[in-house]
């Protein structure tokens, strides 16, 4: 019997149930192939008793429109630092890593597919650095792994966020306002550019390129004819103003490393006003309905792509590898490769220029 174990890890991402399905079902072709599941990451492999559930077919049954994850997930924590609460209150964290290779083998693991994005990849290849068969499969909303063209759920956050600005703009234009709309994208701002051009936004603020705020309010008084007038701004929330940071959130959960964003849209807001604007601002912020609900059936399609693929590399020992997607190809790339650096947008890349060619107002 082989034994294969999955684990979501992360933010969750829709996508994310078609994967463990396509996986579920390629396996079933194959004899003597069991497929586990973790329960929150790893966390399942490390809490005791361990949370491990059997994957079959009947399981994942009509789950591949499912949003979230049926094995859930976590961003916080993790093998190689676990969270131990001291005697006076306050956390550490230790490496559990070598004992969690130990039980898996205890196990009968054979590999293990971790799908996740940046933070889950690089726990990826600690992992396989340490001897553990393990392959990767790329998720997340922002786009932000190179080594692949796309990875599943961004998008159903685009569409998502497109049809944002969809409704926006009736109320926008009804009211004479500028709508400021907040969408994540930490580092890279594939979200807000690819909404802001299939929405017919007249602004898109990126975190590759600060912004100037005397460009934004020219660019939004072009709108306005006698104060009639509107327009729409999609801002990632990693998005700056010129020599500035982004806008952080406090956040005291234990375990969690990233830095909560938040408040781009209002912080924007606040500067046109500063700088002279005067017609009225109102800001949405989209958060986490990106992250929520039925992928798109693209997103389904590439879910299903990539979980077969990720059975194959197993079924091959092509371990220490994350699944791409090189049009119209499904390769293997090595982790390491994976994680070397993040999909940013870059001043040449062709949606830029598309951007610039609607005359899309980019800060700068
Ligand atoms: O990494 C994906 C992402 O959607 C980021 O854009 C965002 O900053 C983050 O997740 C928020 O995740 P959570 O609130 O789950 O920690």
């Amino acid at each position: 019997m082989n034994r294969l174990l999955i684990a979501t890890g992360g933010g969750d991402c829709p996508g994310l149930n078609a994967v463990i399905r396509a996986i579920v079902h390629r396996a079933s072709q194959e004899k003597d192939w069991e497929i586990l599941g973790s329960i929150q990451a790893f966390n399942g492999v490390l809490w005791e008793p361990t949370e491990i559930v059997v994957l079959d077919e009947r399981k994942v049954k009509g789950i591949h429109f499912q949003g979230g994850t049926i094995i859930e997930t976590t961003n916080k924590g993790g093998p190689f630092g676990w969270p131990v609460k001291n005697k006076d209150g306050t956390y550490s964290e230790v490496d559990r890593s070598d004992e969690m290779i130990r039980k898996l083998q205890y196990m009968g693991v054979d590999g293990v597919i971790n799908i996740g994005g940046d933070g889950s990849q690089r726990i990826s290849q600690k992992l396989f650095e340490k001897g553990l068969n393990i392959i990767g499969v790329p998720k997340t909303i922002d786009n932000d792994l190179s080594s692949t063209d796309s990875t599943f759920g961004f998008q159903t956050a685009v569409q998502i966020a497109t049809e944002s600005v969809d409704k926006l703009v009736t109320t926008a234009a009804s009211h004479n306002r500028v709508f400021v709309m907040e969408v994540m994208g930490r580092d890279a701002g594939w979200i807000a550019l690819n909404s802001a051009v299939a929405g017919g936004a007249e602004v898109a603020l990126i975190p590759e390129k600060p912004y100037d705020i005397n460009i934004v309010k020219e660019a939004l008084e072009k709108r306005f004819y006698h104060n009639r007038g509107f327009a729409v701004v999609v801002i990632s929330e990693g998005a700056k103003p010129k020599g500035g940071s982004a806008s952080i959130q406090k956040n005291e959960e234990v375990g969690y490393h990233n830095q909560r964003l938040g408040g781009a849209a209002q912080r924007l807001i606040s500067e046109l006003k500063a700088a002279g604007f005067k017609q009225d601002m109102r800001e949405t912020v989209l958060g986490h309905l990106q992250r929520g609900g039925v992928p798109t059936a693209y997103d389904r399609v590439l879910s299903a792509q990539f979980g077969v693929k990720a059975f194959e590399m197993a079924l091959d020992g092509d371990y220490g590898k994350m699944v791409a997607y090189h049009h119209p190809d499904f390769t293997s790339v090595p982790l390491k490769q994976a994680i070397a650096k993040e999909n940013l947008v870059t001043e040449d890349n062709q949606l830029v220029k598309t951007a610039k060619g609607l005359g899309i107002c980019l800060g700068n």
